[in-house]
């Protein structure tokens, strides 16, 4: 049965849901679903905006039939061909075979890697600042390289203001029978999703979100835009400034809020202990704006999320086999893929005969950019003990007053 959504007077929402996928791209983990978003246009032509994931395939033809009433597909703008929006296209092409796709050149490689059977005299390359008309609307593309993939565009909708906006803009979870974002209580419900979307799937690539950001601004005038349709997640039809404003702050690097995120590795929770006192003692100091992980049993898709939001970050880790402990320099990994930056940083090591640990972070950290590493650090034998106190008074007292500069 057709389950799709009115999102203007002739666009509709024609994606789905999928409850069912435990990890997105085989590394996330889902628990509250996720949406792949497709949108039709019922122009002179039709126009299908990018397809959906396989998993969902049926939901999506389905949707895009009954909004066709009958029409034939005339157009399919391709802004991304990465499977979880591309892999229904040859569904698409079986269907309505005469349909002619619009994408950029980069994506018509891609889409002949991937085995889509695709005829060259289907296609109608675009480059950026092409447009074409489909009676009343006149759609501009805009390249989007590497957000989050090279081909990506994002096209926009000059005559009604709305930019198909690919990954750009999307988020983790299922809509459920909502689309808009104002549909939900976004700041509690959804911004933290939104973030571990943003941070894992296209961290990495803040210069390029910051380059389409301002190509928004300069090509198509930000106050031009009126609806923002995600491949992921709500369309947002108000209070854009809002979502925009996170994504100036996660693509330019920049902490959301001053506070403090301990995470620790610890085998015997000796080292936690440490990451506990520490915690008090940073809320006697009045930095209570705190989040204490451990990095053992939180998914570093979690923790990097996070680590996005807050200005300081403390790393307390044990050493094991003089080296920094696994988990621990796997996360150290992920910052480094995710090329986070800007950070204040503070460290605590421990170790029973030879404590490694902490020279070894830092070592780490010194090849991200923008870090503010704190000369202030505790070296434990074992666990915390009387001795320890006089160093850990200092290292608080140090993270508080940089938290509070
Ligand atoms: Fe949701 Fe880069 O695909």
């Amino acid at each position: 049965m057709y389950n799709y959504r009115k999102v203007t007077d002739d666009l509709y929402w024609v994606g789905a849901n999928d409850h069912r996928l435990a990890l997105f791209e085989n590394i996330h983990p889902l628990y509250h679903g996720v949406s792949y978003n497709a949108y039709v246009l019922l122009d002179e032509k039709t126009v299908l905006f990018d397809t959906a994931d396989w998993s969902v395939g049926r939901q999506f033809i389905d949707n895009v039939k009954a909004v066709l009433g009958g029409r034939p597909l005339d157009y399919l703008v391709i802004n991304h061909v990465e499977p979880d929006h591309a892999a229904s296209i040859e569904e698409i092409l079986l269907r309505w075979p005469q349909v002619r796709i619009v994408t950029s050149p980069k994506a018509v490689i891609l889409l002949h890697q991937f085995g889509f059977p695709i005829d060259a005299g289907q296609v109608e390359e675009v480059q950026e600042g092409d447009s074409k008309c489909f009676g009343r609307h006149t759609i501009a593309f805009v390249s989007a390289p590497m957000v989050h993939w090279p081909e990506a565009m994002v096209s926009f909708d000059t005559t009604s203001g709305v930019l198909f906006s690919a990954d750009a803009f999307g988020s983790f979870r299922a809509l459920d029978g909502k689309l808009f974002a104002d549909e939900f209580h976004f700041d509690s419900e959804w911004l933290d999703d939104a973030r571990r979307y943003y941070t894992n799937i296209v961290g990495k690539y803040g210069p390029q979100v910051q380059a389409l950001l301002n190509k928004a601004s300069s090509l198509v005038g930000l106050d031009n835009i009126k609806f923002i349709c995600p491949l992921h997640g709500p369309v947002w039809r108000r209070d854009l400034g809002y979502l925009i404003d996170k994504y100036v702050h996660w693509a330019t690097y920049e902490p959301e809020e001053r506070g403090v995120m301990i995470v620790y590795a610890s085998m015997y929770g000796n080292t936690e202990t440490a990451a506990e006192v520490l915690s008090t003692k940073l809320a006697e100091r009045g930095v209570t704006n705190t989040r204490l992980y451990d990095v053992s049993s939180t998914h570093v898709s979690y923790l990097i999320s996070d680590l996005f939001k807050y200005s300081h970050l403390v790393l307390a880790s044990v050493t094991y086999n003089l080296g920094i402990f696994p988990p621990m320099h796997s996360f150290l990994m992920d910052m480094k893929a995710l090329n986070l930056q800007k950070r204040t940083v503070a460290l605590v090591e421990n170790g029973s005969w030879a404590p490694r640990s902490g020279a070894l972070m830092r070592e780490e950290l010194e090849k991200l950019k923008h870090m503010d590493i704190l000369d202030d650090s505790l070296t434990m034998a074992s666990s915390l003990q009387e001795q320890n106190l006089g160093e850990m008074d200092a290292l608080a007292d140090a993270i508080a007053a940089s938290v509070n500069q």
